[in-house]
């Protein structure tokens, strides 16, 4: 577990009509600078100024001469600003009809007056974080989606720019002067583009299919960070490539890129029959200080908001950088802009996804999504070395189902605490309810167009599926389970990890099961709840599982 965080401030109204009681109160809490404490003492005003204090509890009188503290229950409960703040009932009855009734009618807790001040301020606290940490969970889930929606829009405008320059080449392409090359340059891009959904691939696309375009024996895509350009994609003899070794260059105005990044315009610099090595007219061609060039263009990788990501650079164009050209090559880069801001808009998602799976649950946090993730790389590492997986394609793989294992549960977060909670059993409702955790999880993911987004979206939407077919969510009018290998391996995979871990912990539901339980009963659902190849793999890789157990306990 995290090292818990300061107590989050608990925020008091006390509604009871004696004075004396708020004084009493007061002077009980008075030790504590983590509550802070209002008194009302007309029951009438109690909601608008719960509305107005918005208290994290509420201590509830029940006997008030201007009001019924029953009736003030129930009408908290059906105030959309304050229906989830925990209501504690202060009452001098111990009637447990009273009780019955109090509970009943919408109360969290029940105190009987004047209680211990230690109990009280434990109460206060412990229903304080309860609640703060719901309505953290939600605010996260609404910012999710929000962000999301970002990336979806993000991909609509890459759709765009990208239709805007097939037109552009089609317009182009009619002009018989243009020679082969460039005609089939031209035919390269287009709705192709639109459908990769691989970062390194798309700009790798991008840079080659502008250099083919100019003609440009050399070019690159820079990419920004804080002071400095990195060149992440070079290319050469018109093939673009990821560069994986880049150290950083200063952002200087000396350089062409630099200068563009800068500036935000673009740099041209026309031949002047002067080659020097890495340099144009005198100015540093970043990233090529071997080479020989006579002209070179300068684009930056600017956002709507004029913000610079990087600058596309090409270099000694057949017949230098025309007008034409230029405009077609703006293209160009903003299809890169797009792209590379849709990149950075879904890491921080992730990021901040991970953060809130561990969020979800204060007796459960990280270390479940670091287990079940841990598992399932250890049998996905020995299914690809059974099924001779070339280890490049393993190595992508499990970067994959790192992050979709980590994330299967992350529609956890659309669930109420409530059910999230519950010390026992749920009912047939609640766990209809719970079991929506899957398609919450993959709509967020759906369209994304990323190179893990379709990995973490099987997974989260499949991962309660059962081999024998009477897993969830399944498919279908009615729907039905999956099964067998209709159910993506990605998702088998993280499905037993799941349940191989929530077995060996202890639940708000469960306590923690010994090892040989745990594999007694993966034994007895191999070929009903498990896919038997995977089972195998378990227990010939147990070892290596529990290694993960006690790294991450
Ligand atoms: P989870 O706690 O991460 O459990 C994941 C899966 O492990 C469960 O999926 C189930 O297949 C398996 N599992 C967990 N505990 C047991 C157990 O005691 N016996 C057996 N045979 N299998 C077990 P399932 O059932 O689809 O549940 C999904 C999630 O729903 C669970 O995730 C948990 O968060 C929640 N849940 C399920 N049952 C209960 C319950 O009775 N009370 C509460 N509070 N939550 C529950
Ligand atoms: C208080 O703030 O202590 C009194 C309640 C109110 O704000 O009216
Ligand atoms: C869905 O049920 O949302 C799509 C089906 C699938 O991913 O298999
Ligand atoms: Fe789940
Ligand atoms: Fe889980």
């Amino acid at each position: 577990m995290p090292a818990p965080g300061p107590r989050p401030l608990a925020t008091v109204l006390l509604v009871d009509d004696q004075a004396m009681i708020g004084e009493a109160v007061r002077r009980m809490l008075a030790d504590d600078d983590r509550i802070v404490l209002h008194v009302r003492l007309e029951g009438a005003a109690a909601l608008e100024t719960a509305r107005r204090v918005r208290p994290t509890v509420i201590l509830q009188d029940l006997v008030m001469p201007d009001a019924d503290g029953l009736d003030l229950l129930e009408a908290y409960r059906a105030d959309e600003a304050l229906a989830d703040v925990p209501v504690v009932v202060l009452s001098a009855r111990e009637e447990p009809a009273t009780k019955a009734e109090a509970f009943a009618r919408g109360a969290s807790d029940y105190l009987v007056k004047l209680p211990d001040p230690v109990e009280l301020k434990a109460r206060l606290h412990h229903h304080t974080a309860g609640f703060v940490a719901e309505r953290e969970r939600r605010s996260a889930f609404v910012e999710l989606e929000a962000m999301a929606g970002e990336v979806r829009e993000k991909n609509r405008r890459l759709d765009e720019a990208n239709r805007r320059l097939a037109e552009m080449n089609a317009d182009l392409a009619d002009d018989v002067r243009e020679g082969q090359a460039r005609l089939d340059a031209i035919a390269a891009t287009g709705a192709e583009l639109a459908a990769i959904q691989d970062l390194d691939l798309l700009l790798e696309r991008i840079l080659g299919d502008a250099g083919r375009f100019a003609r440009a024996a050399a070019g690159a895509i820079l990419v920004r960070d804080g002071d400095t350009l990195a060149l992440e994609y070079r290319l050469d003899e018109g093939i673009a490539r990821h560069e994986r070794r880049h150290d950083p260059l200063p952002i200087a105005l000396e350089g062409v890129a630099g200068r563009a990044a800068l500036t935000g315009e673009v740099v041209h610099l026309a031949a002047n029959g002067d080659p020097q090595p890495g340099r144009v007219g005198g100015h540093l061609i970043e990233g090529f200080v071997d080479s020989s060039f006579g002209c070179v263009l300068a684009q930056p990788l600017r956002t709507a908001t004029g913000e610079v990501l990087g600058v596309l650079l090409l270099a000694d164009a057949a017949e230098g950088f025309p007008e034409e050209d230029r405009r077609l090559l703006a293209h160009f880069a903003s299809l890169a802009t797009v792209a590379l801001e849709r990149a950075s808009l879904v890491r921080s998602m992730i990021l901040r996804m991970i953060g809130m799976a561990e969020l979800r649950d204060p007796t459960e946090t990280g270390a479940h999504v670091q287990r079940v993730a841990g598992y399932s790389i250890a049998i996905f590492t020995e299914w690809a070395r059974r099924h001779g997986m070339p280890s490049a394609e393993t190595e992508r793989q499990r970067d994959r189902l790192r992050i979709a294992a980590m994330l299967h549960d992350v529609g956890k977060v659309g669930i109420p605490d409530a059910i999230l909670k519950k010390p026992g059993r749920l009912d047939e409702a609640e766990y209809a309810e719970m079991q929506t955790h899957t398609r919450i999880g993959a709509d967020l993911f759906t369209g994304l167009r990323t190179d893990f987004d379709e990995a973490a979206r099987e997974v989260a939407l499949r991962h309660h599926e059962r081999w024998d077919g009477d897993g969830y969510p399944g498919a279908g009018d009615p729907p039905r389970g999956l099964g067998g290998e209709s159910i993506p391996l990605f998702a088998r995979i993280v499905g037993l990890a799941d349940v191989f871990d929530a077995l060996s912990s202890k639940r708000s539901y469960k306590e923690s099961w010994p090892e040989s339980k745990v594999l007694e009963v993966v034994r007895e659902e191999s070929g009903r709840h498990f896919d038997p190849e995977l089972v195998e793999i378990l227990l010939d890789r147990i070892d290596d599982l529990r290694a993960v157990r006690n790294r991450f306990v």
